[in-house]
């Protein structure tokens, strides 16, 4: 008993020191694309947008957790938008957004359009107009390796409810994020969370978030946690609460 306290405590010094070491270089990035169709070239009137419009992103995102925005004309207008997590603080939403721009741009670089995701955020870009339609292009799939110990048809199920319902109630708030939580036998609960890019309508956004609901099987069936993430909206559930307070 004594050796399990403290192989726990030594587990979470790691996590909490692995936290921090994180947090004071920057955070990891969940995933990224880059569009791969047209670069610009250094010094183009589309490289200048791009930086005009990401400096916007990170002055217009921390108050409301969500931008968006366009910068110059026709050919070369650059447009994107940059998202929060629901429950991310005004200064880690900034830090998150300013992490993702420098980031975007080495990853990417040159290139048109890309889309990188945090823990904390979204951040994309594009040389057309894509805003207020459903991404359903860039899209990935996160989930714990490890496999639930009850009945995972009866876990499933509960998992699709909890999201199904926090996919209509952020549909129908103004911030298009929602979180909650149901009891399961033999775990304490599982915690979920379902959020749109606020350029959908609400429409749009139940739409979107359904969708992801129906490809859980796909990645996560009978896991601890899981994650379907895209472009305009995604969604989570793990066995233990993952949203700050
Ligand atoms: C864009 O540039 C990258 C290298 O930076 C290159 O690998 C890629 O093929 C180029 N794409 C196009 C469409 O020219
Ligand atoms: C989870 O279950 C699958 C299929 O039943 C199995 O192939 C896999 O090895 C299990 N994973 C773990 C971590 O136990």
């Amino acid at each position: 008993m004594a050796f399990t306290d403290r192989a726990f405590s030594l587990q979470l010094l790691l996590l909490i020191s692995s936290f921090l070491i994180q947090t004071a270089i920057s955070a990891t990035p969940l995933f990224s694309i880059c569009s791969n169709s047209h670069n610009f070239t250094a010094n183009s009137p589309y490289e200048k947008n791009l930086i005009k419009l990401l400096g916007e992103l990170y002055f217009k995102t921390p108050p409301t957790g969500f931008g968006l925005g366009s910068s110059g004309q026709g050919y070369d207008r650059a447009y994107g938008l940059s998202l929060c997590r629901g429950d991310v603080s005004t200064k880690d939403c900034g830090a998150c957004v300013v992490d993702a721009s420098d980031e975007i741009i080495k990853r990417c670089p040159n290139d048109r359009g890309a889309i990188i995701w945090y823990d904390n955020c979204l951040l994309k870009y594009a040389d057309s107009d894509f805003l207020g339609k459903i991404d359903g292009q860039n899209r990935f799939y996160m989930w714990n390796l490890q496999n639930v110990t009850i009945d995972p048809q009866e876990f499933n199920q509960r998992t699709r409810g909890l999201l199904s319902e926090l996919s209509e109630h952020a549909s129908k708030t103004g911030k298009m994020y929602a979180k909650g939580e149901v009891e399961v036998t033999g775990y304490e609960k599982i915690y979920g969370m379902a959020q749109c890019s606020r350029d959908l309508s609400g429409a749009e956004c139940k739409k979107c978030l359904d969708d992801a609901v129906n490809e859980l099987p796909r990645c996560c069936g009978g896991k601890q946690g899981g994650r379907v993430v895209g472009g305009s909206c995604n969604i989570r559930y793990e066995i233990y609460p993952f949203l700050n307070l």
